[in-house]
């Protein structure tokens, strides 16, 4: 039995979520990849702290004891945040470790340098979860929609603000309130300013336009407007007359000018992204010879993300185990899965 290890560094919403689908899903990663996952190592700043279904010995605050385990072959980080995130996701490629991330601010600000870090290492960077949580949008933005020319991406790209703008216009719930519950139910970021003021949507939705777009969109770039200037009668006024306010991120490329916005939009009741609640997401592209496809799922909280992280984990367990040829993103596992049923 082929074991890989790897170190999910943070151990709060998402990364206690990882450790549980870790568990959960055991036999069943074995069979998707040819091998046993086992989380080695879980990095955190307070190793007293109580962790719900984590084992307190694999718990650690010594980043040494990570990057200088050779045993350890994939680094997972959930910690969020740049510093000391980008050192860590550097180093790790550098040290020969395949990574998987979630963070939208390290890829929305430092995005060329972590992926420059990969190429030169020839290891994986996979980050699925840091844009619209559970709904799959990098990888078909990467590969399957890449047979077009990408002229729009738009939609829901923030849970907690959807979350509240939902509770404001079905239940009348005051903001501070139901930022309150965003937050409990573990959508909203460490620092919420960043989800209400529009900052996070900025980030997914800069990740997003460089990658369909081929080009090098940074957070600076996208102006950006929050919910916190909306009032209960703001969304009043709004539903008499037939609309909900969202919060949309939107980049279109025109003849090769870009332009990357994020603000409140009066929506249709009747249109699809209407019907979008909750901590929900969706996103809408447009190419040239597709016309529109639209993501829609839950794009933030603890099981959500995790299984978004986990797609990334297997994907990078399978080029670990597939010794063919050695290229990334080889999908000579799609044999082997074969081969297994076979015998
Ligand atoms: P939390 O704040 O819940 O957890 C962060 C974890 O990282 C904590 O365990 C914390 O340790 C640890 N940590 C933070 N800084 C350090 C440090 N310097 N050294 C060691 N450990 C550190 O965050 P989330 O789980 O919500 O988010 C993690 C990442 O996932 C972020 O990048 C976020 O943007 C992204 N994300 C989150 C989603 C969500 O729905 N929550 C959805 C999609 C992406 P300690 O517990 O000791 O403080
Ligand atoms: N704070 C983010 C949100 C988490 O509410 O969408 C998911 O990226």
């Amino acid at each position: 039995n082929r074991v890989i290890n790897a170190a999910i560094l943070g151990a709060g919403t998402v990364g206690g979520g990882v450790y549980k689908l870790a568990q959960a899903m055991e036999e069943d990663i074995f069979h998707k990849t040819g091998a046993r996952l086992v989380i080695k190592k879980m990095l955190v700043r307070n190793v007293n702290k109580e962790r719900k279904g984590i084992p307190s010995e694999i718990l650690t605050d010594d980043w040494n004891s990570i990057i200088n385990d050779p045993e350890i072959d994939i680094i997972v980080e959930l910690m969020g945040g740049i510093t000391p995130a980008k050192k860590y996701v550097i180093e790790a490629l550098n040290a020969g470790k395949q990574v998987v991330t979630a963070n939208k601010d390290l890829l929305a600000e430092y995005g060329e340098e972590v992926m420059s870090a990969a190429e030169k290492s020839g290891n994986d960077l996979q980050f699925e979860a840091a844009v619209a949580g559970a709904i799959p949008i990098i990888r078909p933005l990467k590969q399957s929609m890449a047979g077009n020319h990408i002229t729009e991406v738009m939609g829901i790209v923030n849970g907690t603000t959807n979350y509240i703008l939902t509770k404001m216009t079905e239940k009348g719930m005051d903001y501070a309130d139901a930022l309150a519950e965003a937050t409990e139910l573990g959508y909203a970021e460490a620092d919420p300013t960043a989800d209400v003021e529009g900052y996070d949507a900025g980030r997914k939705i800069a990740i997003m336009a460089s990658i369909a777009f081929n080009s090098r969109v940074t957070f600076s770039q996208v102006y950006t407007e929050g919910i916190t200037k909306i009032s209960a009668d703001d969304i009043r006024y709004a539903k008499e007359f037939g609309y909900v306010i969202k919060l949309l991120g939107v980049a279109r490329n025109v003849d090769g000018q870009i332009e990357v916005k994020v603000h409140p939009m009066l929506i249709d009741e009747n249109h699809p992204l209407a019907t979008v609640k909750d901590a929900f997401n969706a996103v809408f592209v447009h190419g040239d010879a597709m016309d529109d496809a639209m993501f829609m799922g839950r794009g933030a909280g603890e099981m959500p993300t995790a299984s978004a992280v986990m797609g990334d984990i297997i994907d990078v367990m399978r080029d670990i185990v597939c010794d063919c040829c050695g290229r990334i993103g080889c999908s000579c596992y799609k044999k082997l899965y074969v081969k297994k049923i076979e015998e």
